[in-house]
């Protein structure tokens, strides 16, 4: 064989690796509205960035008559690349081998790239479109999945890991996304759960469609487990890319800053009305975010769950903040046990990734109800308050109008090491709101009240002119002044500038027990 000859050789099992499991079930992926994941990758990456590894690896298993097909590259491509020009690790399954199936050298493949990301600082990126473990292949397979579970744990919080459901992700399988940073679905194309809808079926007797179960939406608005759903697979990759953009490479840098023309210095007069004259009229808080941020830009992550707390990332004169805001308009902002868990988790991703924490507060106190208690608040609002008591990094705060009970300490007061704080003339700092109050520290007076409700106004009033206000808070320091709210932007943009260089640490320890 001449060394041309060998080329040709090597050209040709290339072309075989590039077409995965044929040409026929690469129409079939296609029918679904799907793309391959080659196509994915490609799509996904800086155009001609992509280097493949391990496109030559074949499954070395034998039995069902596995052996007599061994498509090279396996059932997964992975490789390097870069998104806007930074380096990113990713694997991409290809459900026309053996359905995208996790074999032993799939997993090795897996696990190939995510030791280098490690090694080498940079964020992995997992596009799941598989059908499982290897069924051909047994507890090989499951061992394989065991590889990947350590490294997504060993990764966390060294490197940004996200992953994209595509196509099926079921059984044990969903714990690798699990314990990765963000999970993206695509809407109709995609499902993930522990037990199917069979199962389910046989062992409850209950009815439940696929998606209805495990499709993007309901990930996305009822369990939680999805960040993203995002409207078709192009949609969910450009998500992937927007997101890349706010965070840092690992834990060792700063996230990146993106000059920006908008004035650090512009001020907006709408902010003075965005506040209603009653404090029992909602707002919505995400007119107040996008003022303040740089061109109105708010990446909202978990957008349809938990909505009485926004969270998401912006920029603020350039730097990548991640920003945490109590919603008004959602049972008028109250924290529960869902929002408490999608805040705290993100305050702590921020917190990992040295990403400064900007909170709006406009919070009512946790809310009362048996449901909650039974499913217990106690625990899961502990899970946000132990985010911002351990949280390093640079937190300003704003409160624009309730900061009542323990959600005023929880939500990155002072007290608990929040930075800057800073309220609006509007802010009511108390105990508990006026009525509430006045009901309990006036009981018996109210009861001997000739006209009850006349001497209850009168009470809600006085009450209100004494406490429900930030005066009381900014007397004693726990808020560092009142600004008005058209200075918001300039006021956040020169807290960030004065923390950037903030050094603060926990005390050394293995870890600390957080409820979880
Ligand atoms: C081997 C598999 C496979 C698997 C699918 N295929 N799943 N091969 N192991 N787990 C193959 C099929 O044989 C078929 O091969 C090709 O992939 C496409 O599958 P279809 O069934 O034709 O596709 P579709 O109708 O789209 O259905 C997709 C599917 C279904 C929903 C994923 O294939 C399915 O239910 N598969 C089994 C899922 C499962 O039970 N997996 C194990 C879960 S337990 P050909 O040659 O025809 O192209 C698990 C434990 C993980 O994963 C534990 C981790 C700790």
């Amino acid at each position: 064989m001449t060394t041309e000859d060998k080329i040709a050789l090597l050209r040709k099992m290339r072309e075989q690796a590039r077409l995965g499991g044929g040409q026929g079930r690469i129409d079939r992926q296609h029918q679904k509205g799907k793309m391959t994941a080659r196509e994915r990758v490609e799509k996904l990456l800086d155009p001609g960035s992509f280097r493949e590894l391990d496109p030559l690896v074949t499954h070395r298993a034998v039995g069902f008559g596995v052996e007599e097909r061994k498509p090279l590259g396996d059932s997964v491509v992975t490789g390097w690349g870069t998104i806007a020009g930074r380096q990113v690790y990713l694997f991409s399954q290809d459900f026309t081998v053996f359905g995208g199936s996790l074999s032993e050298v799939h997993a090795e493949k897996v696990c190939k790239v995510m030791d280098l990301a490690m090694k080498n600082g940079a964020p992995v990126i997992g596009l799941n479109d598989s059908g499982g473990a290897r069924i051909q292949e047994g507890v090989v397979s499951l061992a394989g999945y065991a590889h990947i579970f350590l490294r997504n744990v060993l990764a966390s919080g060294v490197v940004p890991q996200i992953s994209a459901i595509m196509g099926p992700c079921a059984g044990g399988a969903v714990y690798s996304p699990a314990m990765t940073d963000f999970i993206l679905m695509t809407k109709e194309t995609s499902h993930m759960f522990i037990t199917g809808p069979e199962v389910i079926k046989e062992v409850t007797r209950e009815e439940v469609t696929f998606d209805e179960l495990g499709g993007a939406m309901t990930h996305a608005s009822r369990s939680g487990v999805a960040h993203f759903a995002a409207e078709d697979e192009e949609h969910c990759l450009a998500l992937i890319r927007q997101l890349l953009s706010f965070l840092p490479q690992n834990n060792m840098e700063d996230p990146p800053s993106v000059p920006s023309g908008d004035p650090h210095d512009r001020s907006d007069e709408t902010l003075k009305t965005v506040i209603p004259a009653s404090s029992t009229v909602p707002y919505d808080v995400r007119g107040i975010i996008g003022s303040v941020v740089d061109e109105g830009q708010f990446l909202e992550i978990h957008q349809h769950w938990a909505e009485n707390i926004v969270v998401g990332f912006g920029r603020f004169g350039g730097r990548a903040t991640g920003i945490v805001a109590n919603q008004p308009a959602v049972l008028a902002g109250v924290l529960d046990i869902d929002a408490s868990r999608k805040a705290g988790r993100f305050v702590r991703f921020c917190d990992a990734f040295n990403i400064p924490v900007v909170t709006f507060v406009d919070v009512p106190g946790f809310l009362p109800g048996i449901d909650q208690e039974h499913n217990g608040i106690i625990l899961n609002g502990a899970k946000l308050l132990w985010a911002y008591c351990e949280a390093t990094v640079p937190k300003v705060t704003i409160i624009t109008r309730k900061a009542y009970g323990g959600a005023y300490d929880v939500m990155s007061s002072k007290h608990i090491r929040g930075d800057i704080s800073y309220a609006w003339p509007t802010a009511e700092i108390a105990v508990m709101g006026p009525e509430g109050a006045v009901s309990i520290i006036f009981r018996s007076e109210l009861a001997a009240a000739e006209d009850p409700e006349a001497e209850k106004a009168r009470l809600v009033e006085a009450y209100r002119e004494q406490f429900a206000n930030p005066y009381v808070a900014a007397g004693r320091g726990y808020v560092d002044d009142v600004i008005e709210p058209q200075e918001t932007r300039p006021r956040i943009i020169e807290a960030l500038d004065l923390l950037q260089n903030k050094r603060d640490a926990n005390p050394p320890k293995k870890h600390g027990n957080i409820p979880l």
